[in-house]
């Protein structure tokens, strides 16, 4: 004799590589929380039905009560025997009320029900989670950026000086992508507010058993339309995985930034050394693992979605067993994001920059080329004379080893007599950003105010 929910037309049971082989209770326990509610709610249902007494239903309650403490103090455990975590839960349920009782609940329901149910809360639940940790990195960046409202930096096109920006100002751009990140969260689990319970195994029940109460009690608005549907689908695993492998690219970016900012090339920032590591050999070194981390773990959660993609493209409706192969790549996408975000904010929090590095590099490079064309415009010249001219600028410079702020009024004269003295306005870093003061420009005033938009879009998250 076995435990398994399905021996009674087999005349042996499961061989031991088959037994291996489809065991998912040592991934799937973690899903037990979930499933306890959801047999709360189904016995409910069935009371309703006229299927369990108020004597029974009563029982069962309390038996699941008594389930859920055993199972959070550890001393209920699943057994390899078990299988799965659902078949897990019926036997503790029958060891605490008996077969009688027991054995009435699995009435009208089916694992494939179960499962596409417990699947949505264990992610509902992990994403507003998650929304939180996103929301505690945007922070840790605001922070810093209202920090850096003064810090000019080299800002960069093909990580070639491009044109001077506020520190602030490039800051704040990780926090709105990080921004779109959460708001895909909310959007994912607007989709996902579906219940698919009641579904049974694909066809619905003919038990009067009532969908709508079921989703009501484990926080769903709704219970699926199609009972199909609500037992094959899976987008709602795929496109959580998608979220989270964005999240993880998104954090990549600033990841690879603090890496290259760390290096003695570039000296733009320090780490806090309660956020970096040290060498086995080498003393002095100081390494920034964390970004690296992240670098490395968002290839990790892109690995999950094209998993998760691969297991379900063609897969015929309804239930497949190959559904089992969705819980450990999302699993992990959950896990990983919560290990790392923790880490990654502190970084971020502790990180110091070295505002004089930053700005003195931030004119360099020929960065206020654009500025010495667009003053040109202002002054009635075609943009493409204008370029021309920044541009022989620039070749003037180079060949004599200067910067262009360091041009004189007979150099500009020489180069072209439209450049007159006062085109040396343009020619400083405070000059050329505070001119940038369109709607999302890298003047002060406009990176102040978008602080100050960033900040109330965090707190409405
Ligand atoms: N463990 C399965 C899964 O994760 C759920 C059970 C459905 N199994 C079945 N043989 N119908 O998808």
């Amino acid at each position: 004799a076995n435990n398994l929910l399905w021996s009674s037309r087999f005349s042996s049971g499961p061989s031991d590589a088959l037994a291996a082989l489809s065991v998912s209770v040592h991934f799937d326990w973690r899903l037990a929380k979930y499933d306890i509610a959801g047999s709360r709610a189904h016995a409910r249902a069935l009371h309703r039905a006229g299927l369990l007494t108020d004597e029974e239903l009563e029982g069962m309650l309390a038996g699941l009560d008594k389930l859920e403490q055993d199972v959070e103090s550890g001393s209920f455990l699943p057994t390899v025997a078990d299988e799965d975590c659902h078949t897990a839960l019926e036997r503790g349920l029958i060891e605490r009320v008996g077969p009688q009782l027991g054995g009435k609940l699995r009435a009208g329901r089916s694992r494939n029900d179960q499962i596409a149910t417990l699947g949505r809360m264990f992610l509902r639940e992990h994403a507003r989670v998650i929304g939180g940790l996103i929301a505690d990195l945007q922070q840790a960046l605001a922070d810093q950026a209202e920090a850096h409202l003064g810090t000019p930096m080299p800002g960069r096109t093909h990580l070639q000086h491009a044109q001077p920006v506020l520190l602030a100002h490039h800051l704040l751009a990780h926090v709105h992508a990080l921004g779109r990140d959460a708001d895909r969260l909310h959007d994912w689990d607007r989709r996902t507010d579906v219940s698919p319970y009641g579904s049974g195994a694909l066809a619905g029940s003919t038990l009067g058993l009532d969908p709508s109460a079921v989703a009501a009690e484990l926080g769903f608005s709704a219970s699926s339309a199609n009972s199909i549907d609500g037992t094959a689908s899976r987008d709602y695993v795929a496109e959580f995985a998608f979220v989270a492998a964005m999240i993880g690219v998104d954090v990549s970016r600033i990841a690879e930034e603090v890496i290259l900012w760390t290096t003695k090339e570039f000296s733009f920032a320090t780490l806090d050394d309660a956020y970096s590591t040290g060498s086995s050999i080498m003393p002095q070194k100081k390494n920034p693992d964390i970004a690296e981390l992240a670098r490395g773990k968002a290839g990790r959660l892109i690995g999950n979605v094209s998993g998760l993609l691969a297991t379900l493209k063609a897969l015929p409706l309804a239930y497949n067993r190959d559904l089992q192969e969705d819980k450990e790549p999302v699993f992990d996408s959950v896990d990983t994001l919560e290990v790392l975000l923790p880490a990654f904010t502190g970084m971020i929090a502790t990180l110091t920059f070295h505002s004089e590095r930053m700005a003195e590099l931030a004119p360099q490079g020929f960065s206020l080329a654009t500025d010495v064309a667009e003053w040109l415009v202002k002054k009635g010249v075609p943009f493409k004379v204008a370029h021309e001219v920044a541009g022989a600028s620039v070749r003037y410079c180079e060949a004599r080893g200067i910067e262009l702020s360091d041009l004189t009024d007979e150099d500009l004269a020489a180069i072209d007599p439209k450049l007159t003295p006062e085109v040396k306005q343009v020619l400083t870093v405070p000059g050329s950003v505070a001119s940038r003061d369109g709607r999302g420009g890298t003047a002060p005033d406009r990176v102040r105010e978008q602080l100050a938009e960033v900040r109330a879009l965090i707190a409405e998250q």
